[in-house]
């Protein structure tokens, strides 16, 4: 993929995730199971998982160390792929390693744009706080998602809820944004440049694609490491 922001966001992925700060993600996951966001993830990955009537091939989008393995139950196959060797090293040994059920994990590294699994490789495909976040959630990326699902397969994944980061002031600049001349209007698209996604940008995307079904919900986190808004979707192919 050769979108810019794409590129932007993989080299400070790389610089982000250091040794160091890889440690310090991974020993706050013992602490991460306190928090309210902890139990609302696990609870919906666990039913999700427990959705299917049979083994099923699941694929972690951006997998970090591994925080949810440990809920996943009914796999067959998990595959989990994150572009930063660091996190992939702390996953080896994730969050209550003991309780993780399936036998193997296969882990992949590197950037999930350039992958290129066969296509209806999974049942179920989620990414937590990757897409509409650290890297581009569009059309082309739901459409990646889409192929690689098997017919039945699901999807879930959040994105930050743009809405809900943007600032008094913002507003009243978007409000302006129309008449202001187009060297401004440059520079605040530059400014505004964001992964994050509306509630309407994102249906705009997941509806189009062709799902049987799909469902977008907000939660609001409280997690002392990352306040915010998350849009969550779940989405089913036919
Ligand atoms: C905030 S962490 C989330 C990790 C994990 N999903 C969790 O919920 O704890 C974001 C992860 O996305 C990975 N990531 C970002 N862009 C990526 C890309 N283009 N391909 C694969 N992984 C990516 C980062 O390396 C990082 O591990």
């Amino acid at each position: 993929m050769s979108n810019h922001i794409v590129t932007e966001k993989l080299a400070i992925t790389l610089q982000v995730y250091d040794p160091a700060t890889t440690v310090n993600y991974r020993q706050y996951d013992d602490k991460f199971i306190q928090t309210k966001a902890y139990l609302h993830l696990a609870g919906k990955l666990s039913n999700l998982c427990q959705s299917f009537e049979r083994p099923i091939a699941m694929l972690d989008v951006g997998c970090g160390t591994g925080r949810y393995f440990h809920v996943l139950t009914n796999v067959d196959r998990l595959f989990a792929m994150d572009y930063s060797e660091n996190m992939l090293v702390q996953a080896q040994h994730p969050f209550r390693e003991a309780e993780i059920s399936m036998d193997k994990i296969v882990f992949k590294q590197g950037n999930f744009y350039d992958f290129d699994f066969e296509n209806q490789s999974f049942d179920f495909i989620y990414s937590i706080g990757v897409l509409g976040e650290h890297t581009v959630f569009d059309r082309h990326v739901c459409n990646k998602l889409f192929e690689l699902l098997r017919p039945g397969g699901k999807l879930f994944f959040t994105v930050v809820d743009l809405e809900a980061r943007k600032t008094f002031k913002r507003k009243i600049m978007e409000s302006l944004y129309p008449f202001v001349p187009t060297s401004i209007k440059q520079i605040l698209d530059k400014r505004w440049e964001t992964c994050y996604l509306t509630w309407n940008q994102l249906e705009n995307i997941v509806s189009k694609q062709g799902f049987k079904t799909y469902q977008i919900e907000r939660y609001a986190s409280e997690d002392p490491k990352w306040k915010g808004v998350h849009l969550e979707c779940i989405a089913t192919k036919k």
